[in-house]
């Protein structure tokens, strides 16, 4: 736990700074920092760091690529919020970026976070361990996992009413995750268990939305009501067995699988 806190901080203090040395128009500066500076969770850049914690990768570096995801996952926010995908006016408990800053500027904000993310990612500078090669490794899995086929994807079958919900899931919100975890080996020059970590990913996605549709009454709960609670169980207890598998039964990533259960119980 203590090391969790730690991380966030950090993950906090790096944001703070890619962003502050992000240049443009000042309007769109300060609709580019409203969703990726306030209080998110920062889940999936602690699972990143988590994942190269116990495969013994560098901590800084991981902190960067899942920063860098995180301001992916931020932009798909800003985007999810618009009038023509889920038109939500609150988002984190203050008005969405599209209500504070205008919709045109939102659209624009959120390409502009999308692409500094790469600009981020392509720097060398901005890594002590990685080689070329692990770093246009991470830009392919960041990109592959975020377009359409991964979370862009699922937006898309989410609008359209799809009717498979697991593969609406899986690509909307695991798809980040799977990018989490792998990053989080590539970090840790573990490429023999980049499958494996993608599984775990898409499984720890899963159980994340599955939490949040039970919260919000909505997606799989809509599906299944309250024996979503057993799925949600059921799904944790095997991920926690996978997990242990790979990673021993001492690690972070397990404390942060509980903690997305445990949102369940209040
Ligand atoms: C919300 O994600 C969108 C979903 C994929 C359900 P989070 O719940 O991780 O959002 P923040 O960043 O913590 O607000
Ligand atoms: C958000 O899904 C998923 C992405 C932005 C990729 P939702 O639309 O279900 O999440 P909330 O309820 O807006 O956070
Ligand atoms: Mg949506
Ligand atoms: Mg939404």
């Amino acid at each position: 736990m203590k090391k969790i806190h730690f991380w966030k901080e950090h993950i906090e203090e790096k944001l703070q700074g890619f962003l502050g040395e992000l240049k443009g128009p000042k309007s769109l500066i300060e609709a580019i920092k409203y969703y990726p500076l306030q209080k998110g969770k920062r889940i999936r850049p602690l699972f990143t760091v988590a994942v190269a914690d116990s495969l013994g990768g560098d901590i800084e570096d991981a902190i960067t690529v899942g920063s860098a995801i995180e301001l992916i996952h931020n932009y798909s926010l800003v985007h999810d919020d618009l009038p023509c995908m889920d038109n939500d006016d609150i988002r984190r408990g203050l008005p969405t970026c599209h209500i504070k800053f205008g919709e045109a500027h939102a659209l624009l904000a959120g390409d502009a976070i999308l692409t500094y993310t790469f600009e981020i990612l392509s720097n060398k500078k901005n890594f002590k361990t990685l080689t070329e090669g692990e770093i246009l490794e991470i830009i392919k899995v960041v990109a592959k996992k975020s377009g359409a086929n991964g979370m862009v994807g699922g937006q898309v079958l989410d609008i359209e009413s799809y009717t498979d919900i697991y593969e609406i899931s899986i690509k909307k919100t695991g798809a980040l995750f799977e990018a989490c975890f792998i990053c989080g080996g590539i970090v840790s020059k573990k490429q023999g268990i980049l499958k494996d970590l993608e599984k775990i990913g898409k499984n720890v996605g899963l159980l994340f939305q599955m939490v949040d549709d039970y919260l919000d009454k909505d997606g799989f709960y809509s599906l299944k009501g309250e024996a979503l609670r057993d799925d949600i169980k059921r799904l944790r207890n095997e991920l926690i067995e996978e997990t242990e598998k790979i990673f021993g039964k001492r690690n972070e990533i397990l404390f942060l699988i509980n903690l997305i259960y445990k949102r369940i119980n209040g």
